[in-house]
């Protein structure tokens, strides 16, 4: 594996190889939801690039960045292990200048749900993912459902800026009772990870309503609201895949998205249907 900590040192070793780029941008931590995510692009691409860059434009003020888990030597060694070819590890100086163009996401979809909680945000994901995805040149570059809105804000993003490389989404990896993998679970406690456990079985509520025959989404809001208390809600939404909420659940076009707090950990779910 080469390790890449410059943009000179990455697009040597790019230059180095042919085939097609499978890219995971990561911030690090990594765990078997991003392995998963290498997995797939290893079996879909000549080559494999991850990147890890714990990005500062998309944490705002109040939000501790300096906190954010940092674990080098072990991702270092998942990356070996599963085969990447190339680990781009650039610094903030590597990544930003001052003064710099950026991208902001659409006013509506970039401001409500994740964006409503951390406004500009996704403005900060979409600049750093634009930058990464023009310095690996992927072919593909793969994003884990978990995260919707983002996924959902990178592909759009793809196509509003007619990028050529192809956004793919990767189901949400959960532990056997159904917590979704994150990087902020290491922050909860024997207790808050009892609590969690809410979050996924209201959505595993929500699948079953609409396997039952229910479609009305305020209905499955209320059930799901009910199953999560008392956790401190964020929110509980049902929406399309364009982000639009929807009053009828439609099969194939739908996403159930919950948010909420577990004692100081925001912690997001959701599920596709
Ligand atoms: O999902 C993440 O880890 C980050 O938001 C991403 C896409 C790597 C951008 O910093």
């Amino acid at each position: 594996m080469i390790i890449a900590r410059t943009v000179l040192e990455l697009r040597a070793s790019l230059d180095s190889q042919t085939g097609s780029v499978g890219f995971v941008p990561t911030m690090g931590a990594l765990h078997i939801g991003h392995r998963t995510l290498i997995e797939k692009a290893r079996s879909e691409n000549d080559r494999v690039v991850v990147s890890i860059f714990v990005n500062p434009t998309q944490f705002l003020a109040g939000e501790d960045l300096s906190k954010y888990p940092r674990r080098e030597e072990a991702d270092f060694k998942i990356c070996e292990l599963s085969g990447v070819d190339i680990l781009f590890y650039p610094d903030v100086s590597t990544m930003y200048g001052k003064d710099e163009v950026s991208i902001k996401g659409p006013d509506v979809r970039g401001y409500i749900l994740e964006g409503a909680s951390r406004p500009g945000h996704f403005d900060g994901v979409l600049t750093v993912v634009m930058k990464l995805l023009n310095l690996v040149r992927a072919t593909r570059a793969y994003f884990g459902k978990k995260d919707a809105q983002q996924l959902s804000l990178i592909t759009q993003m793809a196509q509003n800026f007619f990028m050529s490389v192809e956004i793919i989404a990767v189901d949400t990896v959960r532990e056997k009772d159904g917590l979704a993998l994150s990087s902020r679970n290491v922050y909860l406690s024997e207790i808050d990870r009892t609590d969690a456990l809410k979050l996924s079985a209201s959505l595993k509520q929500a699948t079953h309503l609409v396997m039952q025959g229910v479609r009305e989404t305020n209905e499955i809001q209320r059930v799901m609201l009910s199953i999560l208390q008392p956790l401190n809600v964020e929110y509980v939404a049902i929406v399309n895949r364009r982000f639009e909420a929807i009053s009828e659940v439609v099969i194939g076009d739908t996403i159930v998205l919950v948010a909420a707090r577990v004692g100081t950990t925001r912690l997001i779910d959701n599920v596709w249907m």
